[in-house]
């Protein structure tokens, strides 16, 4: 399929609006190629019919389109930042904060969860970190953890915890899979007893946060990259107001924004930076 330079102008205004992706001419190829998919697995004849919907407002194909759209790629444990951080600042800081008994809960939201390996791995971290320094007094329970993606069906799958062998060998190491795993049909299944601690939400961060508390810690990696800049500002301002001060940022390895310095201090952990809120 080619799309005519009209219809890849509405499509990628609608895309832009909906969801603040930017998709560039560049990848023009890589939408006519998820296109053609879509149209596969809906059995619509040609993309007229696709544009006719948007335009009636149909918002099941609204949701499909965006969901086919967006990249959903991640990984177990993604970025060395990312363990550095939560084993040597956060975690120390956080055990001590939880011993005062003024402080009930340090609640983490992944706030472009994909499949649940992001929030999953900040899991496993953590009880990883109380169990290798033999703490007992703090339990996994004191840390509440939320996640929310754009997308629906990332985020079932996120729910149900099930991998494949190829998805859990990237990040996964065995003894990990051993213990916070259980096998089920030619993959894995993430132990319910772990899984049930996270609350799921449909979250457009374009639009008002639902969660209604505010975050000891907030992961926004990968996703602000596919934003124009001003998105990417109003979308840092919306999660910094659910942050309570002192309370951690974390971007992926690649985002690093001057203009978050209003709201945010860089501070470098030697294998990367992290965000603290003003
Ligand atoms: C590349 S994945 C990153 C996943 C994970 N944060 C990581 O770093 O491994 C980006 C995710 O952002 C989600 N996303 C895209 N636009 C979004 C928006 N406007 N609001 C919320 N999530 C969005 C996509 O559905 C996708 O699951």
């Amino acid at each position: 399929m080619i799309l005519t330079d009209g219809h890849f102008n509405r499509l990628t205004k609608f895309i832009l609006e909906r969801s603040g992706n930017i998709i560039s001419v560049q990848n023009k190829t890589i939408l006519e190629m998820k296109l053609v998919a879509l149209l596969d697995e809906l059995m619509i004849e040609n993309i007229d019919e696709i544009m006719y919907k948007i335009h009636l407002g149909d918002e099941y194909i609204e949701k499909k389109i965006i969901e086919t759209i967006t990249i959903h790629e991640t990984r177990w444990f993604r970025d060395r930042t990312f363990s550095k951080l939560l084993n040597d600042v956060l975690m120390p800081k956080w055990v001590e904060m939880l011993r005062e008994s003024s402080y009930k809960s340090v609640n983490i939201w992944s706030s472009a969860s994909s499949s649940g390996q992001e929030i999953y791995s900040t899991i496993i971290l953590i009880n990883e970190y109380l169990d290798t320094n033999n703490i007992t007094d703090i339990k996994l329970n004191r840390f509440h953890f939320y996640a929310s993606d754009l997308s629906n069906s990332v985020l079932n799958r996120a729910k149900n915890g099930i991998y494949s062998k190829y998805e859990i060998s990237r990040g996964c190491k065995a003894p990990i899979v051993e213990k916070y795993f259980d096998e089920k049909d030619g993959g894995y299944v993430f132990k319910e007893k772990f899984r049930f601690k996270v609350c799921f939400e449909q979250q457009n961060l374009l639009e008002p946060i639902k969660f209604g508390m505010k975050f000891d810690y907030v992961m926004c990696r990968y996703v602000l990259i596919y934003f124009e800049r001003d998105t990417k500002l109003e979308v840092l301002e919306n999660i910094s107001d659910k942050i309570k001060p002192g309370g951690g940022l974390m971007l992926g390895g690649s985002e690093m924004y001057l203009q978050y310095a209003k709201l945010f201090d860089k501070v470098n952990i030697g294998v990367g930076n992290y965000y603290v809120k003003k």
